[in-house]
């Protein structure tokens, strides 16, 4: 199996950027196992038994636990590739998810997840469950046909029936499962585990259905997003979460508002603990890894080992600071937390321009909403994401539609942009910027060709926009036509 599911012909963050596959490759000749391997054709790697081993009891040396994950049903892409008859039949959307309603994938988890369990003396047994995209089961006959046997309602079910075999198959060895939020799907045994990902409330309401949680919140402890002005940071999955950021999350606060006025203090025996999460997608290299680990990991610590509302921000950032200063002359290779440029300096001070407070008409295909945020005068943070000041769009045919109120002389037309490839970003390759004196009759004053960034795996903010001299009360901004979903956020309309 890891001979031929542990190596592809480049790195994996690679094809998300191309947009091609993946192609696996055989066992290079002469790989020595616990390396990673990378000849420029041949990317990958793996760890035997007996070096897991040692990992483990270096860990237990230091009361470190490891607790190992095998995703069932999503993310196995790698297993697809050697097993591909666990593939569901007929058209399959998706590429990385097992077919739940053959019977052969029980028994081959059993066996697989039995051998990990004898591996790792942990009491617990992630399996994964997250992002197990369901499109392939539902047009499965074998999972139809599961789903008619068993009474399910419908693909949900069919990922909690899995996860609760697969519980079976944990307890039965002694164990207690973990898994990702997305095991609440359609129901959960008592005595799972939940990690939170997704934001905090869905880990809030497990606690509230008294299931024990860690919680891994990507909006606070991802540490594969940036953590500083992005056009100065390596390359991150997402944008800006900073180590003030981390250090701001307080699990207990969120359980005790979700409660409100039920609140009963044992509740707090489920949060279990909280876990920083640092996907490697984008990192290959150890200096890449440990600049994003610290000093956010402190925060997480921190974080984890304070009571609540003991925390102080300027005291941390102090410790940190000298924190910092002792592992780097030990050889680690840190973020440079005293140079830190901080939240974007741009986004704080509303630009005067004439499409201030104007009237916003937001059209995609048939739906209309506004898109006030893009004439409120203010540039959008480095965060884009869950960031209201950014609008998001996805689609085809997409339109603003400003109103100035009046007929006014126009000498400039502009709209800002975040270009963001890992985030598959699908800018349009032009726009087109049209204006009006009566809302109907419109003509095209200005067709900018999008500058997209030289590196187009980083987050990089760009202005779409020029000079006009045309007098006009309406401004139109409508992307190009093209025979893509477009993707992406703007952040304002600045016109002069
Ligand atoms: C996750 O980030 N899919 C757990
Ligand atoms: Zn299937």
């Amino acid at each position: 199996m890891v001979k031929k599911g542990a190596f592809g012909d480049s790195w994996y963050f690679n094809h998300i950027l191309s947009g091609k596959p993946l192609v696996f490759a055989e066992e290079p000749a002469g790989y020595v196992p616990g390396t990673v391997y990378d000849d420029g054709k041949i990317y990958g790697g793996y760890y035997t038994k007996d070096q897991i081993r040692e990992m483990i009891a270096y860990a237990a040396e230091r009361q470190i636990e490891i607790i190992p994950e095998i995703e069932i049903p999503g993310h196995n892409m790698a297993l697809l590739h050697v097993h591909p008859e666990f593939f569901c039949t007929g058209e399959h959307k998706v590429n990385n998810v097992i077919c739940p309603g053959q019977e052969e994938v029980f028994p081959f988890f059993e066996k697989v997840l039995k051998e990990v369990m004898d591996l790792f003396p942990t009491p617990y047994m992630h399996i994964g469950g997250d992002e197990a995209e369901k499109s392939n089961w539902a047009v499965c006959p074998l999972c139809q046909k599961r789903i008619a046997d068993e009474q399910l309602k419908d693909v949900y079910e069919l990922q909690s029936y899995c996860i609760r075999r697969v519980e079976k198959m944990v307890n039965a060895c002694g164990k207690k499962l973990i898994g990702w939020d997305e095991i609440l799907e359609g129901g959960l045994s008592d005595n799972a585990t939940v990690m939170s990902w997704q934001g905090t409330e869905g880990g809030v309401e497990a606690i509230r259905m008294n299931h024990d949680v860690i919680m891994s919140p990507s909006t606070f402890y991802y540490l594969d997003f940036g953590q500083d002005a992005p056009y100065k940071e390596p390359i991150a999955f997402n944008a800006y979460l900073p180590l003030e950021v981390v250090y701001s999350y307080e699990p207990e606060e969120d359980i005790i508002a979700a409660c409100g006025k039920d609140y009963d203090p044992s509740i707090m025996k489920h949060l279990q603990g909280l876990q920083g999460n640092l996907w490697t997608e984008c990192i290959i290299r150890s200096d890449h890894f440990e600049y994003m680990l610290y000093p956010r990991s402190f925060a997480i610590a921190e974080n984890a080992w304070s009571p609540k509302g003991s925390k102080n921000y300027p005291v941390f950032r102090e410790k940190a600071l000298a924190f910092i200063k002792r592992i780097q002359e030990e050889g680690y290779h840190t973020f440079d937390l005293a140079s830190e440029v901080g939240h974007r300096p741009e986004a704080d001070v509303p630009i005067p321009n004439l499409a201030l407070g104007a009237k916003t008409t937001w059209r995609k295909g048939d739906k209309v909403e506004t898109a006030d945020m893009l004439v409120d005068g203010y540039l959008g943070d480095w965060t884009i994401r869950r960031d209201p000041k950014w609008k998001e769009f996805n689609g085809k045919e997409i339109t603003l539609d400003i109103d100035l109120g009046e007929c006014k002389d126009l000498h400039y037309i502009g709209v800002e942009y975040v270009d963001f490839r890992i985030r598959r970003f699908r800018l349009p390759d032009d726009a087109q910027f049209l204006v009006s004196e009566d809302g109907v009759n419109f003509v095209p004053v200005y067709t900018p060709k999008l500058r997209l960034s030289d590196d187009r795996s980083h987050y990089c903010i760009l202005t779409f926009g020029g000079t006009v001299n045309v007098r006009a009360r309406y401004v139109r901004l409508q992307f190009n036509k093209g025979p893509k979903k477009l993707r992406g956020y703007l952040s304002e309309v600045i016109i002069n």
